[in-house]
């Protein structure tokens, strides 16, 4: 597949009319995903292990994957040490390859902006990449990944400043501060985390850190 035929997914993905489509989209897609991230230039991988090397320990306990996709983040974390991973992601397709890098304890198929099944306080970290973004997981996404975070522990994600300024997470994030359940410790600079790909679909991004109370 040339390189113009293969971001029509990527038009796809982003031009999704709800969950159902953007799922099977994604089931779909999951096969040629990891080659075709690979030809768009995709930099958010190497600017979460910056992030995780900085802020998390990877004897530190169990990870979450929030939207892991097809584990290009779980297998960047387990080249750094980090042996406690756990993902969920709504895409069976995308799962099933995550399942085959073998450094994921345990996928589950679950919908952000939806309860998720963990305890309060399960892990360490929560870490996110690509999945907060235009027609994807929902600013009420937060709730649950805050919830599910241990006090002390640390959530590092990715935001396209569209989605944050747009789509609820500004306001989500302060109020969630305002409650006394995070703080910020860190942003990054806006970048543009596709950079082989059309202008329309690149989506200039940030990553935040934050630290669960
Ligand atoms: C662009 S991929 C990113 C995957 C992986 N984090 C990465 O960086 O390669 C977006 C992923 O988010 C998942 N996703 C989108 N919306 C979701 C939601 N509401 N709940 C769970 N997963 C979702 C998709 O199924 C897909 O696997």
């Amino acid at each position: 597949m040339n390189q113009e035929s293969s971001q029509n997914w990527l038009h796809k993905v982003y031009g999704a009319s709800d969950a159902t489509e953007l799922k099977q989209l994604y089931d779909n897609w999951a096969e040629d995903y990891d080659s075709d991230l690979q030809t768009y230039g995709y930099r958010y991988p190497a600017v979460l292990a910056g992030l995780a090397g900085r802020h998390l320990d990877p004897e530190g306990g169990p990870v979450l994957d929030a939207g892991a996709g097809t584990g290009l983040i779980g297998e960047m974390l387990a080249i750094l040490g980090f042996s406690e991973l756990v993902g969920i992601d709504m895409s069976d397709g995308m799962l099933a390859v995550a399942q085959r890098k073998g450094v994921y304890s345990r996928l589950d198929n679950m919908t952000l902006g939806e309860h998720l099944d963990f305890a309060d306080s399960s892990f360490a970290a929560v870490v996110s990449t690509g999945v907060l973004t235009v027609g994807h997981a929902p600013a009420e996404s937060m709730d649950e990944l805050v919830r599910v975070t241990r006090p002390g522990g640390h959530l590092i994600f990715s935001l396209t400043v569209q989605t944050y300024e747009q789509d609820g997470f500004k306001q989500k994030l302060e109020a969630l501060e305002a409650a006394g359940r995070c703080q910020p410790l860190a942003v990054t600079s806006d970048f543009v985390g596709l950079v082989a790909v059309d202008d329309e679909v690149t989506h200039p991004a940030r990553f935040f850190v934050y630290r669960a109370l």
